[in-house]
């Protein structure tokens, strides 16, 4: 998800850029291998026995303490590194993007534990921000996380200042629901690019270098609506120590960047439609791409990038002039420029057609041979749908107002439960089995005040039929170990 944060767009946003979702403004938008861990499987809010440590990768040990709320199926997923894997479309996807930025260093093989630090206090995210929490976070101790975002290593790759450009592709990791285009693991590609007013000549202003860079890169013909002012003193403020005219330069480098990106992306996309086939989205329109003002706490003024496809507005990517503070911290305060982050899974799904984002953890043939770098993009065709089996558990929370409102004395309330929690178990006891699970029935008992959740979950393999018995036996676990983790009665 993209942690928005300003106070009027919180209300009803905590949304990605980087799962597969489709935009209606106006509405709420909402994001065992080689290692050995000494840990046990546990959720973010329930009390247990925390491992000491946790080893990962065989060489890297960190102590954990309360805070540690990563799970072993998560820490044993660390190794798989999908964006680097040869012929993966993860890896595909990333190349594609990289090379429409040639003079870009790419960085691909950052490690994903980072300091609370980098992930957050670096980049200005306020103290009570809710991408912190345990419930949206993989902890493994209080200063220690998995990186939620690609922009954890924004601060030290200015502070190496080793190019003005580049790119950084990896795995991130974040707590979340479970469905088709969510995964708590999920691939990021960040990218900047900064222009050094020292380096300048004395006759060149920096607003003049970006011009000119600017007018290097391809031209395109799509239709772009970019509808809102570059800055507006409320909504997206331009920062003091930068110039309007210094940020119109640089903003019309990220613009026409990005849209060089898009144009590449889609057109490889149509291509693969029309060699499947099929009618491309919309063979009489143009592609179509908006620009919409958005807010991250490292970027001002900030944007998003939207892409009119099948019918409807999807958001592709955030970006944004990158505060100055980063810049200072980082040691380069003479540098300025932009930053920008985007989803691989969401844009790969999209080249691909690819309907569940489970598949790109596959290690099935028939899904891996699908794909080479040496090919052009050809649309993934399913090998099967295998049936689906829907099962409900419906659950008492304990009652807010009485002690125990007649559960056990750790039986969450209301007020600790989240729902985070629910999709991890499932994700503990399934794996990879769970297609969905979504909330279909809440209410309040009017007498005892205790809240009731029912939740649907869907099961369903990608390789091949579940039997009943394996299903039943699923759900028989999932719900106790709700009970048994969470607390809750199980109705
Ligand atoms: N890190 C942001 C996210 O995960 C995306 C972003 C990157 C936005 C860089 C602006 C600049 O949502």
């Amino acid at each position: 998800m993209m942690w928005i944060a300003p106070a009027a767009a919180v209300a009803s946003c905590r949304l990605s850029c980087t799962s597969l979702r489709i935009i209606s403004r106006g509405s709420p938008t909402p994001w065992p291998w080689l290692f050995s861990v000494r840990c046990v499987r546990r959720v973010s809010s329930i009390p247990g026995t925390t491992p000491k440590e946790v080893t990962i990768e065989k060489d890297k040990v960190y102590k954990t303490d309360e805070w540690m709320n990563t799970p072993s199926t998560i820490l044993s997923a660390i190794p798989r590194r999908l964006h680097l894997q040869q012929d993966h479309p993860i890896a595909i996807t990333r190349q594609l993007i990289e090379s429409r930025f040639p003079n870009y260093k790419c960085h691909n093989t950052l490690f994903p534990v980072v300091t609370v630090e980098q992930n957050f206090d670096s980049l200005g995210f306020p103290a009570d921000h809710i991408g912190r929490s345990r419930t949206d976070t993989y902890y493994l101790n209080k200063d220690t996380v998995l990186r939620t975002h690609t922009s954890a290593h924004q601060a030290d790759t200015f502070r190496a200042n080793e190019s003005a450009g580049y790119l950084i592709s990896a795995d991130v990791y974040r707590r979340d629901a479970i469905d088709r285009s969510h995964y708590p693991i999920f691939h990021q590609m960040e990218g900047a690019m900064t222009w050094d007013r020292d380096s300048l000549d004395a006759s060149t202003s920096l607003k003049q270098a970006v011009w000119a860079d600017v007018a290097k890169i391809p031209a395109h013909s799509i239709d772009v609506e970019d509808a809102s002012p570059t800055s507006h003193p409320e909504r997206n403020p331009l920062q003091e120590c930068h110039s309007a005219e210094e940020v119109e330069a640089i903003a019309a480098h990220l613009k026409r960047s990005l849209e060089d990106v898009v144009v590449a992306i889609f057109n490889a996309a149509s291509r693969a439609a029309v060699a499947a086939g099929e009618t491309p989205a919309s063979p009489d329109e143009p592609l179509k791409v908006r620009w919409v003002e958005a807010y991250f706490p490292f970027t001002s003024p900030s944007w998003e990038l939207e892409v009119f496809w099948q019918d409807d507005w999807l958001e592709v990517l955030g970006c944004g002039i990158v505060k100055q503070d980063i810049m200072s911290h980082a040691g380069v305060p003479n540098r300025l420029g932009w930053a920008f982050g985007l989803g691989l899974e969401r844009i790969a799904m999209l080249l691909y057609s690819i309907p569940d984002i489970r598949l790109f953890w596959s290690t099935d043939a028939r899904f891996l041979s699908q794909f080479s770098s040496a090919a052009p993009i050809r649309r993934f065709v399913p090998f099967s749908k295998y049936p689906t089996c829907f099962k409900d558990v419906s659950f008492w929370l304990r009652s807010s107002s009485s002690a125990a409102g007649g559960l056990s004395r750790n039986a969450l309330s209301p007020v600790d439960f989240h729902e985070n929690d629910v999709m991890e178990i499932a994700r503990d006891v399934c794996g990879d089995l769970v297609e969905d699970v979504r909330l279909v029935d809440e209410f309040v008992h009017p007498k005892t005040g205790r809240k009731s959740l029912c939740y649907r979950t869907n099961y369903r393999s990608l390789e091949r039929t579940l039997t009943n018995d394996e299903t039943n036996q699923l759900h028989e676990r999932f719900r106790q170990q709700l009970v048994e983790k969470l607390g809750v009665e199980l109705r």
